[in-house]
């Protein structure tokens, strides 16, 4: 959140609070649809994936509703930001991420006993045990006859945790905008649940090495304490960076479902394969994350596409970054998430000279809005007389926008008067000229369907050149 210049903003007539008589009754059906949809799973097995899919139509509707009812009630709480792209400055309920957070987070709890509910039949009921003869004095012990999983459950509540401790930080953070120094090294604590799960369960912490390198490194090669150094530093990296691809309506959540679509897709893949492929099971669990995820997030974006009638706040975007930790931590496949924020690693990369001092960065970089044509145009720092990079930097200044990298524009004199301002955001706009806001918010998500699409293609495909074997086996 920022500080608002309240004098010209005004409560937003775009943010109605209740809701419309056709999307009352299209939420009622759907919610009505999947509450049936899930009484009916108990007849069978427990059905956890259907039921999945039923609580995260139930998320939807929830989360659609909700945001609708408290957006004054976030407002009146001081939770509010000035739409800046926008003719008229209008004040929008900010922080709607945790409404999202906190229906996703109950929807997950309410989840509980769906994957395991043939094995708590079993441990309970003596319906698994049904044909082993018990003699009078094992009755008692009759529940230790099944083992329940307890390792499973034990992912399953520390992902639970993460995701709790990664919502309080948010939250924190919208409403006391936390320096980022402070909060860098949260996300790194709130995975700490799963690295440990990590460590009891699975533990690998070797990477398999390329084809041509082997003869050098061996097949394998262990990073060992590395490994969960490297696992954090994922936690830290996935929330910030979604945070920082941020400040034109919807993209913060269009990245978020681009991402989870991939990984969702990623996941049934897993599940074509012939049962029992050993990373089925990992592949199960992750989709039961990522379905209600992707449920409160098209609700969200409903509310947040242009014109944006609300905004999501740092809460969504750490949220976000966590499932994505969450699913790829524990399901093993870190690295794969890697590939699919390949748009927020050239985003951070290209932020470094701003992140890291080298150049001013404003408290916005999001880019800037032209009243007079409605379009946006790419952000600025100013330069100055006095303010004027040093010779190095100039010299990188330069260069960038010579390659095209950059917008760089010099005084009469040729001195700096100012440069654009480091995001992919402003980047896009220096190569495509001025963009309306959603055209921008559209083909920034097209860019990001393709570069992931690829990144998956490389990780089962590609990597068959260098790789003896891909761990997707049709
Ligand atoms: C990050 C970015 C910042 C960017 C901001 C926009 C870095 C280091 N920080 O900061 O450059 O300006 O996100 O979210 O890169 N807003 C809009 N339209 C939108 C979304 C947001 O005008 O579509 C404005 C609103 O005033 C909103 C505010 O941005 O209240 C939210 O900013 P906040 O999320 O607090 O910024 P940061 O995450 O700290
Ligand atoms: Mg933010």
């Amino acid at each position: 959140m920022t500080a608002q210049p309240s004098l010209s903003s005004l409560p937003s007539p775009l943010t109605p609070s209740t809701l419309s008589g056709t999307e009352a009754l299209s939420l009622f059906t759907l919610a009505a649809a999947c509450v049936a949809v899930l009484a009916n799973t108990f007849q069978g097995d427990g059905e956890p994936l259907i039921a999945s899919l039923a609580l995260s139509g139930l998320a939807f509707a929830a989360t659609f509703s909700m945001i609708r009812w408290l957006g004054p009630a976030f407002v009146r709480a001081g939770l509010k930001g000035v739409d800046m792209s926008k003719t008229t400055r209008r004040e929008l309920p900010e922080c709607m991420g945790a409404v999202a957070a906190v229906v996703y987070l109950f929807v997950v709890i309410v989840f509980v006993p769906f994957p395991f509910y043939k094995d708590i039949v079993a441990a309970t009921s003596g319906g698994g045990n049904r044909d082993v003869v018990v003699r009078v004095e094992e009755v008692q012990q009759g529940r230790f006859l099944h083992r329940f999983p307890h390792g499973k459950l034990a992912s399953y509540l520390s992902a639970i945790i993460s995701l709790q401790s990664i919502a309080i930080l948010g939250i924190g953070d919208d409403l006391f905008d936390i320096r980022w120094r402070h909060k860098f090294f949260i996300p790194a604590f709130a995975s700490i649940p799963l690295l440990v799960v990590y460590f009891v369960d699975f533990g690998v912490t070797s990477i398999v090495i390329p084809v041509p390198l082997q003869p050098y490194l061996g097949e394998l090669f262990d990073l060992g304490a590395l490994y969960y150094v490297y696992m954090a530093g994922v936690a830290i990296f996935s929330p910030n960076s979604i945070n920082i691809l941020a400040g034109i309506n919807g993209i913060e959540v269009t990245q978020s479902i681009v991402i989870a679509s991939l990984l969702a897709f990623n996941d049934c893949l897993y599940l074509l394969t012939p049962y029992p492929h050993p990373a089925t099971d990992s592949h199960l669990f992750s989709l039961y994350f990522l379905l209600p995820f992707l449920g409160v997030s098209l609700a969200l974006l409903g509310h947040n596409w242009y014109p944006a009638r609300v905004f999501v706040g740092d809460t969504y975007c750490y949220f976000a970054g966590m499932v994505f930790v969450v699913v790829s931590i524990l399901g093993h496949f870190s690295k794969t998430l890697v590939l699919l924020l390949i748009p927020q690693i050239a985003n951070f990369v290209y932020s470094t000279p701003q992140l890291f001092g080298l150049v001013p960065c404003p408290r916005h970089r999001l880019p800037r809005f032209n009243a007079r044509t409605g379009a946006l145009e790419p952000s600025v720092t100013p330069w100055g007389e006095y303010r004027q990079p040093r010779p190095p930097i100039a010299w990188a200044l330069k260069l960038l926008g010579k390659v095209g990298l950059l917008r760089v524009t010099l005084d009469a004199e040729g001195r700096f008067a100012e440069t654009s301002n480091f995001t992919i955001l402003n980047l896009w706009l220096v190569w495509r000229g001025p963009l309306r806001e959603d055209r921008l918010a559209k083909e920034i998500t097209a860019m990001q369907v393709v570069v992931g699409l690829f990144g998956l293609f490389v990780r089962h495909r590609l990597a068959l050149l260098i790789f003896k074997e891909d761990n997707w086996g049709l």
